[in-house]
């Protein structure tokens, strides 16, 4: 099978490692991927929201299977382009179509989905400019803290949480009538503000059934402690120790089968990752969010964990077989660390020339933001490196993890010392 996978980050370096490893694979092409993940296919220069140019790079090189990583070409209906298009419409792509990618492209669309179908998430209402005045009424209405969303993607800063009224009302405001950002804020769902622990579990749909993959938990702070900014990701774990059977009984029951179930009434043939953003309320599992993809950085420790032969599991999807599959998943811990830039998620610098060791056994490095350039590796980004590493538990993983972290230079170096610290 030739491969074409989209995307650049640590979550992409994960994926590409298991389609490395398929006994199905022939041609490997990842656009526009990084610097680790050169030694695993060819890296082609595509722009992600060119969907003429990469149907035209998947005609010339007869490619069978385009892999979506990121959400933004998923919400701009890369799957549904393929689909109109003659040539390329029996290429198999694993990402859903537009209307099922709007679970994340709109968080008023899932809000209103999650109702219908009755699944368990905060109370909210959505305004935009023409009740706007509402939307103050409705904040007075509730109990601080307040939970702001700017309704379309807002690159991972849509959420804004308010300690106080007043500050709530100027976001609201900021949002809906000063465009805080562009037109994602023209409309803004209040919530409810929910108060436990996250985990974040994933769901592989093929449009008829789903299989559960490993569930993970990540930390988006920068600082220990879980303080600070977010940022795009810190670090992760799986599996997740609050994540028992009686809790994932009630996260599939209440949550993953509901949205399956309530994607197919809604003739939504949806292929790919469905990523529930879950918090668990007193044992009782809530909807924070859905995306429709993998998460970054739970990828790099969900991943390591999958033993079948991923483009396996992806033509199961294709063909709508997964039924027929059985997952293998390594009971093992897996605990990833992310080495950023000193000064992310604010300013940082980038092209800092990096050394990069073997990795030890047990241990995966997953590069996130690296460029090959002039021979060397330099940081391209503000999440440079994940660190995986198994282990029987998830100190054992995470020590693993911690070891190799240190052999890893450049000047710049960053990273939380304390993933796993609320789950033990
Ligand atoms: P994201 O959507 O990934 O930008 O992150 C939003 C973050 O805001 C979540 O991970 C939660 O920590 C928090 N959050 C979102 N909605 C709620 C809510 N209703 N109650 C409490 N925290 C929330
Ligand atoms: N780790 C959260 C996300 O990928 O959105």
């Amino acid at each position: 099978m030739n491969v074409l996978l989209l995307g650049s980050g640590g979550r992409e370096h994960a994926i590409a490692w298991k389609i490395a490893q398929s006994s199905e694979l022939s041609n490997f092409f990842i656009a526009p991927g990084n610097a680790g993940m050169r030694d695993l296919a060819q890296n082609v220069n595509l722009p992600l929201n060119d969907f003429e140019a990469i149907g035209s790079f998947v005609k010339e090189n007869a490619i069978d299977m385009v892999v979506v990583g990121p959400e933004a070409p998923l919400v701009d209906g890369i799957h549904d382009y393929f689909l109109s298009t003659p040539e390329i419409n029996k290429v198999k792509v694993i990402g859903p179509i537009q209307k099922g990618a709007l679970l994340e492209g709109s968080k008023d669309y899932a809000k209103a989905f999650m109702q219908r179908h009755e699944i368990p998430t905060a109370a909210y209402k959505t305004f935009n400019k023409d009740n706007f005045v509402e939307g103050k009424d409705f904040l007075k209405s509730l109990q601080p803290p307040y939970v702001l969303k700017a309704d379309g993607l807002a690159a991972g800063k849509g959420v804004v949480i308010c300690a106080t009224l007043e500050e709530a009302e100027k976001e609201l405001s900021d949002m809906i009538e000063f465009s805080k950002f562009g037109n994602a804020s023209a409309k803004v769902v209040i919530e409810e503000f929910l108060s436990g622990i996250e985990c974040s579990v994933f769901a592989l749909s093929d449009g008829k059934s789903y299989k559960l993959l490993p569930v993970a938990k990540d930390y988006k702070r920068i600082g220990e402690g879980d303080t600070g900014p977010n940022t795009g990701g810190m670090g992760s774990v799986s599996p997740v120790s609050f994540a028992d059977e009686i809790f994932m009984q009630k996260v599939e029951n209440q949550i993953v089968k509901p949205t399956v179930e309530g994607l197919i009434k809604e003739n939504i043939e949806y292929k790919g990752f469905i990523f529930f953003g879950l918090i668990n309320v007193g044992g009782n599992p809530f909807v924070i969010e859905y995306n429709t993809r993998m998460g970054d950085p739970e990828t790099e420790s969900v991943f390591p964990r999958i033993k079948n032969d991923i483009l396996e599991v992806f033509d199961a999807v294709a063909n709508q077989t997964l039924n027929e599959l059985d997952l293998q998943i390594d009971t093992r811990f897996v605990a990833s660390v992310m080495l950023v830039s000193k000064g992310y998620p604010d300013a940082y610098l980038k092209g800092i020339e990096m050394t990069i060791p073997t990795a030890p056994e047990e241990t995966l490095f997953f590069h996130a933001g690296t460029k090959y350039t002039d021979g060397k590796i330099v940081t391209d980004g503000g999440r440079v490196l994940s660190v995986s590493s198994f282990g029987e538990t998830m100190d054992e993983a995470l020590a693993k993890s911690y070891a190799a972290a240190e052999t890893i230079d450049f000047k710049t170096k960053h990273f939380r010392r304390d993933i796993g610290f609320d789950l033990h």
